[in-house]
């Protein structure tokens, strides 16, 4: 459905390349996910892909046609969630809802049940502008799937939601690819690119470290450990690499010498691996 070769990109006025050469296919029914941490360049990808900005270099293929070779009737096959909700304030949000379907030229879907969906039925008679920032950006989510799109792109879809809202959007996600929908997603929330992407890559400084199925990467690059908890005048907890347990000489002294009270097992997390593999954190923080 989508196949990008080479793609690079510089803003006009910078010196340095945002993109840099980036490959990959996003096969039909797929969810693929752009995970990285701010100022990666993922926003600026999805961009490209859906003709915002252009004067890149490379080849972006949609649909079997060439980016430049598609008119405005590319726009009737893609849905697109921004980042930022922005709607008409002045507008209910069904209201909102009529006026984007119009610019396609499929019916549009029931919007009613759109609404009621991600729970704004009862707020679809009121003005955007007495909505909140989540019932913005849930309407901004639904707004990509007015015209019932074949492709969808959503730009950190659930960035600012609550864990409810969340929850209500990765649903969704998730039912648009048991339709066949194909999914460019991006985020910089491992857990949910761990949830719901079919296959990754991982972004950082505009090019792709890594890409692969979220299992496939854990266990490649991944080291699960086992966590034990024993008595040694009161609880403690120590971790050990699952490999090579049985000839590791402090697991197994502890075995020996203290009362066990658990053990568990625990899978390499996508952080750990993106870490790994990138050198650098997903997310950012100025300690
Ligand atoms: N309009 C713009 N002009 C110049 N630089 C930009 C513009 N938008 C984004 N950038 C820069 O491009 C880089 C990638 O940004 P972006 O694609 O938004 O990253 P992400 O979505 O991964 O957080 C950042 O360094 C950002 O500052
Ligand atoms: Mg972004």
């Amino acid at each position: 459905m989508i196949n990008v070769q080479n793609l690079t990109y510089s803003y006009p006025n910078q010196r340095d390349e945002t993109i840099k050469n980036l490959n990959f296919t996003i096969a039909k029914g797929e969810i693929y996910g752009f995970l990285g941490p701010s100022g990666a360049g993922k926003s600026t990808t999805q961009k490209l892909l859906i003709r915002l900005l252009s004067g890149f270099s490379g080849n972006i293929q949609v649909l079997g046609r060439l980016l430049k070779n598609w008119d405005n009737s590319y726009y009737n096959h893609i849905g697109v969630g921004f980042e930022l909700p922005n709607h008409y304030a002045k507008l209910t949000g069904l209201e909102n809802l009529q006026l984007f379907a119009s610019f396609y030229e499929k019916q549009p879907t029931n919007l009613m049940a759109l609404l009621d969906r991600v729970g704004l039925a009862d707020a679809a008679h009121k003005k955007t502008q007495d909505y909140s920032k989540g019932m913005k950006m849930r309407l901004n989510f639904i707004r990509a799937l007015v015209h019932d799109p074949e492709i969808l792109f959503f730009d950190e879809p659930t960035s600012g939601l609550d864990p409810t809202n969340a929850r209500i959007i990765k649903d969704i996600i998730r039912e648009l690819k048991q339709h066949g929908k194909t999914i460019f997603l991006t985020t910089h929330n491992m857990h949910d690119a761990d949830e719901l992407c079919d296959r990754v890559a991982f972004i950082t400084q505009g090019s792709i470290q890594a890409e692969g199925a979220p299992k496939e990467l854990k266990r490649q690059f991944g080291k699960p450990l086992l966590q034990v908890e024993y008595m040694n005048q009161g609880t403690h907890s120590k971790e050990f690499e699952l490999s090579n347990l049985g000839k590791n000489q402090e697991f197994l002294e502890l075995l020996n010498d203290f009362p066990i009270l658990n053990m568990h097992s625990k899978e390499a997390s996508l952080d750990e691996v993106f870490i790994a593999l990138t050198g650098q954190k997903l997310i950012l923080t100025d300690v």
